[in-house]
C-alpha cells in the first residue's frame, strides 16, 4: 500500500468516526449544526461563469467549453489562459511584472467541485500557464501545493514549454521602477506598522494635454516621465507605467464556473504584486484565500492585495459565510469588513488597499463586491456570462478609489 493510500484510508476512517458524531451518512453532505439558514436547495442548475473584469474577451471561449459540457474545471482554465498567454496583459502569465530582480513569477490555484480535489503552484518562473500546472499538480501527485524550481521542474516534466516569460514591454516599466523607486520599495515597514505614515502630498491638477499635464506634476512625477521617455517606453503608455511603479498592481483573474449538472470549479492564476520581494506569494496559491469550492454551497475567488486576503481566508469565509445562509452579497460584504476590521477601520491605510471578490453560489446566484466603489465614470466592474456576456458593477464596502494618494491624471482609456 501507497503512503498516501494508507493516509487517505486514515481519512475514511476519521470521516466515519466524525460522521456518526454528527449524524451524517456517509455520501450526504456535511449538515450544519442546527441550521437556522441554509443554502437554497437547487433542483435545476444552469451553466453560468464569473469572472474579473479582465476576463472579458476570454470567457466566450469558456462559456462555449461550458454550454458544450466540457468539465467546469477546464472551462475555467480557458478563460484565464487567455490573459496568461496574452504578452501584453501584464497581471498574469506571459508578460506578467516581475519580482524587484526583473524575474517574473507566477501563483495560480484551482478547485474541482465535482471531485473535491485543489492543485496549487508558487513562484513558478519560466512557464506562463500556471493555472494549468496547478491542475496538473491536483492530477498528477498526491500534494496539493508545489513552489518555486520545484514546481518549474514539475511543469517541464509534464511537458509545459519553458520559455522567457519578461516581454520588452514589461522589462521597460520594471526599469522604470528600478531606475527611481529610491525609498518605495517594500523593505521597511507596511501599512500594518504602528509607525507607518502616509508619504506627503502632491499637486492635483490634471491639465489637457500631455504635456501641460506633466509639467503640472511635482518634479518627482516629471522626473519619472522623462525616465520613461529615456526608457523608450511609448508616450500612450508613459503615465500608465508611471501609476505602476508609483502603485504596484496585483494583477490577477479569478474564474468560476457551474454548469447544468450542479458541477462547479474555481480557478485563480496571477503574476503577484509588482516589484515583490523574490519568493514573495500572495493570496492567489493559497487554497481557501484567492480561491475556494466546495460545490454543495459554492466558489469564490480575489483579486486584489494578497497580503489582506490571506489574513481573512477570503475564499473560504466567503463559502463558509453562504454555507450559514449569506447571499452571496452578504456573504463577501462580511470578508470585506473583516478586511476593514484589521485596520480598525482606519480609512488612511485602507485607502491604500483593493480587494475585490468573485461569488458564485450552487443556484446560480452571484455577485461582485470591492472594498473601493470607484468612480463615478468608472465603477468597479466584473465580468458574467450565463449565455450573455456582461459587465456587472459591483457592491462596495466603501464610497471612493482606492489608493488615490496621490491624485494621479487620468489614464488613457
Ligand atoms: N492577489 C494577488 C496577489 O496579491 O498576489
Amino acid at each position: 500500500m501507497k503512503r498516501r493510500d494508507f493516509i487517505s484510508g486514515l481519512a475514511v476512517t476519521s470521516a466515519v468516526a466524525a460522521a456518526g458524531q454528527t449524524g451524517a451518512k456517509p455520501g450526504e453532505p456535511m449538515q450544519i449544526p442546527n441550521p437556522s439558514k441554509q443554502v437554497p436547495r437547487v433542483d435545476h442548475a444552469k451553466n453560468i461563469m464569473i469572472c474579473s473584469a479582465n476576463g472579458y474577451s476570454y470567457i466566450d471561449a469558456g462559456f462555449e467549453k461550458l454550454r458544450g459540457g466540457a468539465d467546469t474545471l477546464d472551462s475555467a482554465i480557458t478563460v484565464v489562459s487567455g490573459p496568461e498567454n496574452d504578452p501584453n496583459d501584464d497581471s498574469v502569465g506571459l508578460g506578467g511584472l516581475p519580482n524587484e530582480e526583473g524575474v517574473v513569477e507566477l501563483d495560480a490555484c484551482c478547485m474541482h467541485g465535482p471531485t473535491r480535489r485543489a492543485g496549487s503552484v508558487g513562484g513558478v518562473r519560466d512557464i506562463k500557464n500556471v493555472a494549468a500546472v496547478s491542475k496538473a499538480v491536483m492530477e498528477h501527485t498526491g500534494h496539493v501545493m508545489l513552489v518555486g524550481e520545484g514546481a518549474t521542474r514539475f511543469a517541464v516534466a509534464l511537458g509545459f514549454p519553458k520559455e522567457n516569460l519578461l516581454t520588452d514591454r514589461s522589462r521597460r516599466i520594471w526599469l522604470l521602477w528600478k531606475e527611481t523607486h529610491s525609498n518605495q520599495d517594500w523593505w521597511g515597514p507596511g501599512l500594518a506598522d504602528p509607525n507607518w505614515k502616509p508619504p506627503a502630498a502632491m499637486s492635483s491638477n490634471v491639465a489637457p494635454s500631455d504635456m501641460e499635464l506633466v509639467k503640472s506634476q511635482p518634479a518627482h512625477i516629471q522626473k519619472l516621465y522623462s525616465a520613461a521617455a529615456d526608457l523608450g517606453i511609448a508616450p500612450q503608455d508613459r503615465m500608465d507605467a508611471i501609476h505602476k511603479v508609483l502603485y504596484p498592481p496585483t494583477g490577477t483573474i479569478n474564474c468560476s464556473a457551474l454548469n447544468e449538472k450542479g458541477e462547479m470549479s474555481s480557478v485563480t492564476t496571477t503574476s503577484g504584486l509588482a516589484w515583490k520581494l523574490p519568493g514573495r506569494c500572495g493570496d492567489s496559491p493559497i487554497i481557501g484565500a484567492g480561491c475556494y469550492c466546495d460545490q454543495d454551497v459554492g466558489a469564490a475567488g480575489a483579486t486584489g492585495n494578497g497580503e489582506e486576503n490571506i489574513k481573512v481566508a477570503g475564499g473560504h469565509t466567503i463559502v463558509e459565510n453562504m454555507r450559514h445562509g449569506m447571499s452571496p452579497e452578504e456573504a463577501g460584504m462580511d470578508a470585506l469588513k473583516r478586511i476593514s476590521r484589521n485596520y480598525n477601520h482606519d480609512m488612511t491605510r485602507l485607502s491604500y488597499l483593493n480587494m475585490f471578490y468573485y461569488i458564485l453560489r450552487k443556484d446560480g446566484a452571484y455577485a461582485g463586491v470591492s472594498l473601493w466603489s470607484g468612480r463615478g465614470d468608472g465603477p468597479r466592474r466584473y465580468c458574467v456570462h450565463d449565455g450573455t456576456r456582461r459587465y456587472e458593477t459591483a457592491k462596495y464596502l466603501y464610497e471612493g478609489v482606492a489608493k488615490n494618494w496621490p491624485p494621479m491624471p487620468q489614464l488613457p482609456k
